[in-house]
């Protein structure tokens, strides 16, 4: 098992640091081809564990996955899928559930495991089985197996109780060969919901809406290929500009939406870090102080739940309290634990409410990443941290960032991956 040796910073970092695709992103429209009888290209995939191990997913389910360039690759279906989902890959990550409306879509009935992914709270799939419920399949659970059946699926209006983003991206591209017109209501709206139906009506579907709260699909026979360019990775940006804030003398980071992260540069912006953009960069200079605020992570256009902990360590050093309210998982907090142990202090309130009081000093320790984006933020708080600290179980922060120790190796970050 690997682990980065990260001995804090003395030196101010400087430098360009380049976003590559976004996994959220990639990882759809790698699933996506599985409704293409041709196939399809997908630019811009990030290196990363998440995409190894879908790749392996639609392998398994009939699908090759062909490097054809740099960071492209091609994707063609046999004309008869896998209908049982391997349930090892399965159960390693959430996307896999992505999967399974669309081999019901195309083979009228899929077997697969509850998805696994990030320990961030109770992740159930009722959303998804209420959907394809509405669109006219069967669904069942035995043996901590669930099948879903369906002749052919049908046009349907399915409600949204949640906002959910898989629930989303699952439903629209599902209901793309159903018959009829399918209506999602109280869709998520994330630009990577809109991204994933852009590439899907290039190719010939019939989606409305996509990036608002409601979608309208018209059902249509069949998909000519094509290729989908995947979006530059907004977690990624903002995590980068948090290193910035902290660490930097200035920073630019390239290959970037900032338009997708506009609450997010304004909660920075509020909380004293000067920050200059254009149309796909911005450059972050190191805070002299930085001011307490509060957040409250929503979905898409709120302030992103994946940028939670990473700003909570940005918060330790504010001159003050301030309260994070994470509203989307409840369980997503756990980390904080850790962040104490370094120093910081942070009292949880609830299980979904946490008041940061800072500036506190950091020490460097050993750490287990927990997940992901945790992973991240203890990335993030060992850089400014006095001495070394030692992350392990950094297989988490591989899922999701590509080789993430030569990128801040680039702005001066003294990280060793061992
Ligand atoms: N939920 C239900 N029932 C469902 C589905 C979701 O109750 O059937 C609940 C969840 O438990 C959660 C809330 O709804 O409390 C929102 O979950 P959502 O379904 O939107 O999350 P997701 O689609 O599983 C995606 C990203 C996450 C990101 C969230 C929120 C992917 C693969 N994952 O998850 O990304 O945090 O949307 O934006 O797209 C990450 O990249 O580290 C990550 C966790």
């Amino acid at each position: 098992m690997s682990g980065f040796i990260i001995n804090g910073q003395k030196k101010k970092l400087s430098g360009i640091l380049p976003v590559r695709g976004a996994k959220n992103a990639s990882l759809k429209a790698f699933a996506a081809s599985l409704l293409f009888k041709n196939g399809i290209h997908v630019d811009n995939v990030p290196f990363i564990k998440d995409i190894d191990q879908m790749s392996l997913l639609l392998e398994k389910t009939g699908v090759s996955v062909e490097k054809v360039g740099k960071r492209s690759f091609f994707l063609k279906r046999q004309r008869v899928l896998n209908t049982v989902l391997d349930a090892d890959i399965a159960k390693s990550f959430r996307s896999s559930i992505v999967l399974t409306g669309l081999i019901l879509s195309t083979e009228g009935e899929v077997k697969f495991p509850h998805p696994g992914g990030c320990l961030i709270g109770t992740r159930p799939i009722d959303v998804f089985l209420r959907g394809f419920r509405a669109m006219g399949a069967s669904c069942g659970f035995s043996k901590g197996v669930y099948s879903l059946k369906a002749k052919s699926l049908k046009g349907a209006r399915i409600i949204f109780r949640i906002v959910s983003v898989t629930g989303t991206e699952t439903l629209m591209m599902a209901a793309v060969l159903a018959k009829g017109r399918t209506v999602l209501e109280n869709a998520a709206c994330e630009p990577e919901v809109a991204f994933l139906a852009d590439f899907l009506n290039s190719c010939g579907a019939r989606i409305k809406g996509a990036g608002t709260p409601n979608i309208t699909i018209e059902g249509v026979k069949n998909l000519k290929s094509g290729k989908f360019v995947t979006p530059p990775d907004r977690i990624e940006a903002g995590s980068f500009a948090i290193i910035a804030a902290l660490a930097g003398k200035k920073i630019r980071i390239t290959n970037c939406l900032p338009e997708h992260l506009s609450i997010f540069l304004e909660t920075l912006k509020e909380s004293g870090v000067g920050i200059k953009s254009g149309k796909n960069w911005f450059e972050v200079a190191g805070a002299k102080v930085i001011k307490p605020v509060n957040i409250k992570t929503r979905e898409y256009p709120g302030f992103v739940t994946d940028l939670q902990q990473p700003f909570t360590v940005l918060l330790t050093q504010a001159r003050g309290e301030s309260m994070i309210f994470e509203t989307v998982f409840d369980g997503r907090l756990d980390y904080i634990n850790d962040l104490n142990r370094m120093g910081a202090k942070i009292v949880l309130c609830d299980p979904h409410r946490i008041i940061v009081s800072g500036p506190t000093p950091l020490r460097g320790r050993h750490m287990e990443s927990p997940d992901l984006r945790a992973g991240l933020a203890f990335v993030i708080a060992a850089i400014i941290a006095k001495g070394r600290s030692f992350i392990d179980n950094i297989h988490h922060i591989d899922r999701g960032y590509e080789k993430i120790e030569e990128r801040l190796q680039n702005i001066g970050v003294n990280l060793e991956r061992v």
